[in-house]
């Protein structure tokens, strides 16, 4: 992956980042819902990561949920992370944006007792993935949960075609064109690595989580969960 491509395709459709993934990605709002109602209920986390916040749609939802928690905000779109500061307009130290490469991030072990993620590791390759995978155990406490929403191959290439087809079929009945399918295909032939459920679930075991989940799953996109 060309990281720098990476940056520059989502700085470009920052301003008209929501309307576009809402209508081109099905049930995105469910998924976001998905991926804050599965964490326990008894839990008041205190320091967060989010890794590829984008313009902020997720990271609104966690500030509301964990209101008292610092919160370390990634994503290497420079557009992106501005939107997304712009909608923390009281924000203090306790909100903190990075712009930096996913590959390229370090913590101390034990830095966060949640990291969150929606849509965005899928721009890893394979091995790539499972560093990041060990490396969030480690920046993790040891109750710590590692949570994210991505999108998956299907288990074969029959079902990852259908996948890609009924995706396909309802993003234009929710108002996009044949001009925007093709430049999210595009965008997915250059940068986008979509690996099975099952071997995402393998690597997260491999990477030493004692516990691992899909609460949630739609055609491509899964709701993952990782606890320590
Ligand atoms: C599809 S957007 C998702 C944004 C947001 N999380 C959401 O759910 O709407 C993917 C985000 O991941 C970021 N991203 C992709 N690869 C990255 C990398 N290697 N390091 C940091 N951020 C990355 C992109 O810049 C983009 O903002």
């Amino acid at each position: 992956m060309n990281e720098n491509e990476v940056g520059q395709f989502f700085d470009a459709l920052t301003d008209d980042y929501t309307a576009t993934i809402e209508r081109c990605f099905p049930r995105y709002r469910e998924m976001l819902w998905a991926l804050l109602d599965y964490l326990p209920k008894d839990r008041q986390f205190e320091s967060i990561l989010e890794l590829g916040c984008g313009t902020g749609n997720f990271s609104v939802l966690l500030h509301e949920a964990f209101p008292d928690a610092r919160l370390r905000l990634v994503d290497i779109s420079g557009e992106s992370l501005d939107v997304c500061r712009s909608r923390f307009p009281e924000a203090n130290d306790a909100i903190e944006f990075e712009e930096q490469d996913f590959r390229e991030l370090t913590y101390d072990n034990g830095t966060f007792d949640l990291v969150v993620s929606s849509i965005a590791i899928h721009h890893l390759v394979p091995d790539e993935k499972q560093r990041l995978f060990r490396q969030c155990r480690d920046w993790l406490t040891d109750d710590g949960i590692f949570n994210f929403a991505d999108q998956c191959a299907g288990a074969t290439d029959d079902l990852y075609a259908r996948h890609i087809a009924n995706w396909q079929q309802l993003t234009f009945q929710a108002g996009s064109t044949a001009e925007e399918w093709e430049m999210w295909m595009q965008h997915q032939q250059e940068h986008d690595h979509h690996d099975t459920l099952a071997d995402q679930l393998a690597w997260l075991t491999k990477a030493g989580f004692t516990v691992v989940d899909c609460p949630w799953r739609y055609l491509l996109w899964s709701v993952i969960q990782a606890r320590k």
